[in-house]
């Protein structure tokens, strides 16, 4: 290892990443650089509402319990071992948290207060300021991190992955003064985050652009669950990107919904996928572009959702006495990098945590509020893997489907193992000038596009149409002699999430097929990007 080389290099600074920079640096004195392409505060985790879903309390929750919604949540695709990790070191990782200073709202004697949302049997929500958890969480961590000796690369784009005899050794990245220049490390941790800038219609801010998919997918890292794309029922129906979120805690506290003719329509505590599906089909019904959120009914709305009841005021709405319009919009990417029980992806020395992430913990479908906990349980995990000397991939977690089993023999799936099916895309040939000039028009295009043909209801013809949009929007950017970065990792994802879409001829927790209706027992098997 030359002097300049990093232990470990952090791509990305949400909960995931943070909370192993911390572990790292601090616990165990590794040389560590963290490299954003914003600024550290910058995350998605900071726009996270309702909060981490942990078992902190007593009877009647149980850690079972929390495993077998998970399970339920994400339709026949989870791997249950990754579950239970999640499950069983998640209240641990919230303790870690409050012990760094992270303040979590508590009742008049002093117990952290647990809410109750959509696909939990019980209340076991822990949440900060009302619904700005993700605010709070990372305002800790970011403190922390501070307190260490890592380095803090902030506004450099990660651009490749460094392979070199067969490992990760590092990445290159545009600086903010232009230059393009190596970060050489040990390891490498992409905790990224998702890509719900693909969509028109998002709760995510404009840095979710799937950059450490994208980068995996062009290094032949092993990528899966691509197409399971959540869709968050309550975004408020504003013309605004992204659009605000109403936090599934207000359903949780009782809030309705109702459409247009003010009927109810569903369980309001139905998993997000069933939620959003029956709001869609709704709206298609009466031809409208939202239903209505009827919180009404809530009391002390200021005082408990100060955040949302801002925002609320913002757009003119008095939730007191207004019913509030919403709609379904892209929240979460439940594939990603596919991963071990360690983190550890297929290239040794790459290591993934948090929504980049597939560690086997969403399947189908994230259950709400197990976000924050994926990262602050596998970001530390990868660390103390790293620790421990382990250097590459194990069969477990989601990376069963990937080293337990023969590519060319799909059709034979050990026992416990979630099958795969292995796709290799082929090089788009360079084309350039299909599409306008501008990155941020092409942008533009793309996310209505996904919006469009490739959201919360899909078909073949749909599907096939962003096939063909996706497709020249990534010629078009092979052609440039300085491509859009983020343009160009979004269309790299967008291919893999349509194909996969395309693909998956069935429904299944976040993908619904109107041409195939039903759930189809000869699709529970991961679609795995090589
Ligand atoms: C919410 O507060 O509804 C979002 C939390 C999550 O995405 O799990």
């Amino acid at each position: 290892m030359s002097s300049a080389e990093l232990d470990l290099l952090v791509l990305g600074s949400g909960v995931a990443g943070l909370s192993a920079a911390v572990r790292a640096a601090d616990t165990h004195k590794m040389r560590v650089g963290v490299l954003t392409k914003g600024e550290l505060p910058q995350a998605t985790t900071r726009w996270a509402q309702g909060g981490v879903a942990a078992v902190l309390g007593g009877d009647p929750d149980s850690t079972d319990l929390h495993l077998a919604d998970t399970l339920k949540a994400g339709a026949g695709l989870c791997d249950a071992e990754a579950v239970r990790v999640l499950v069983d070191e998640g209240p641990a990782r919230v303790n870690d948290l409050i012990t760094l200073g992270a303040i979590f709202d508590r009742d008049a004697r002093g117990e952290l207060e647990l809410a109750r949302e959509g696909g939990h049997t019980l209340a076991r929500i822990v949440h900060a300021g009302g619904s700005a958890t993700g605010a709070e969480v990372e305002r800790a961590l970011v403190d922390a991190v501070q307190l260490t000796m890592a380095v803090i690369y902030e506004h450099a784009f990660a651009l490749e992955l460094i392979v070199e005899a067969g490992r990760c050794r590092g990445i290159s990245a545009r600086f903010p003064d232009g230059s393009v220049r190596e970060v050489r490390a040990a390891n490498v941790l992409v905790t990224t985050g998702g890509a719900g800038q693909l969509y028109s219609v998002t709760t995510n801010p404009l840095e979710a652009t799937g950059d450490g998919i994208a980068m995996a997918l062009r290094a032949g890292v092993a990528v899966a669950d691509i197409e399971f794309m959540q869709f968050h029922p309550t975004a408020l129906s504003v013309d605004s990107m992204p659009r605000p979120l109403l936090t599934e805690a207000l359903r949780g506290h009782g809030a309705l919904l109702r459409d247009t003719n003010g009927e109810r329509f569903v369980d309001e505590l139905q998993p997000r996928d069933v939620v959003s599906r029956a709001e869609t089909w709704r709206m298609q019904a009466l031809g409208t572009d939202h239903v209505f959120l009827d919180a009404t009914g809530l009391e002390q709305f200021d005082q408990r959702f100060p955040n949302i009841a801002a925002e609320l005021a913002k757009a003119g709405l008095d939730p007191a006495k207004d019913w509030l319009p919403v709609a379904p919009a892209a929240h979460y990417t439940c594939g990603g990098i596919v991963t071990d029980l360690q983190g550890s992806s297929s290239l040794p020395g790459l290591w993934a945590a948090g929504e980049v992430s597939c560690s086997g913990v969403h399947g189908a479908n994230r259950l709400a509020s197990n976000s924050l906990l994926e990262g602050m349980v596998f970001g530390p995990r990868a660390v103390e893997a790293i620790e421990a000397g382990v250097s590459g991939p194990e069969a477990t977690g989601a990376m069963r489907t990937v080293l337990g089993m023969d590519p060319d023999r799909p059709d034979v799936v050990p026992a416990g193992v979630i099958g795969g099916r292995f796709v290799h895309l082929e090089p788009i040939p360079v084309d350039h000038g299909l599409l306008p000039e501008d990155a941020g028009k092409a942008r533009t295009i793309l996310q209505r596009e996904l919006t469009e043909h490739a959201g919360v209801l899909r078909d073949a013809i749909r599907l096939d149409a962003a096939a063909a949009v996706v497709d020249a929007t990534l010629r078009a950017q092979r052609g440039d002699s300085v491509p859009d970065h983020e343009l160009r990792n979004l269309a790299t994802v967008a291919r893999a999430v349509v194909d996969a879409a395309i693909r998956r001829q069935e429904s299944r927790g976040a993908h619904t097929r109107d041409d195939f209706p039903d759930t189809d027992a000869t699709f529970v098997h991961r679609i795995v990007y090589v």
